[in-house]
């Protein structure tokens, strides 16, 4: 399994959620709820799985260290969007707007991944360590899944 084609799939995956969420009507409650829980969920166990297994791998790295530090500000800087939304949602306010700010940090974020972190990482990760890494998200998520 190839990590940064696993990363990637939650990317996408995000992305994807950030579509239909904008697709749904600002009357259709349940789903737009619904919808939204499934991103939060995702962006959570997304960012929870990079910090714990691949970042500290890549910090090891003092040419990567910059840019872990600038992708765990960005992961903080998301949970507190995440958050602001869900009390948005509660109070039925600002929500359009909160969740434009949330897709815009979001995508923002990706790419830099995408285009920065992600081929430092190829440079600086020996193979076998990124298949382990992979392995070892992909068997936090089987877990998760589980419960
Ligand atoms: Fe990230
Ligand atoms: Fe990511």
């Amino acid at each position: 399994m190839d990590l940064y084609q696993l990363l990637r799939q939650d990317h996408l995956k995000a992305k994807r959620l950030f579509e239909r969420l904008g697709e749904v009507a600002e009357a259709a409650t349940k789903t737009r709820e619904r919808l939204f829980q499934e991103l939060k969920q995702e962006l959570e166990r997304h960012t929870e799985l990079e910090e714990k297994h691949f970042y500290p791998a890549l910090e090891r790295h003092d040419e990567a260290r910059e840019l872990v530090g600038e992708s765990l500000e960005e992961h903080d800087e998301i949970g507190l969007l995440i958050d602001a939304l869900d009390q948005a949602e509660q109070e039925g306010g600002d929500w359009a707007m909160r969740l434009a700010e949330l897709q815009e940090e979001v995508e923002f974020h990706i790419d830099e991944e995408e285009t920065e972190l992600f081929p430092q990482a190829q440079e600086l990760l020996a193979a076998s360590e990124a298949e382990a890494i992979a392995q070892a998200i992909a068997r936090d998520k089987a877990a998760a899944k589980e419960k």
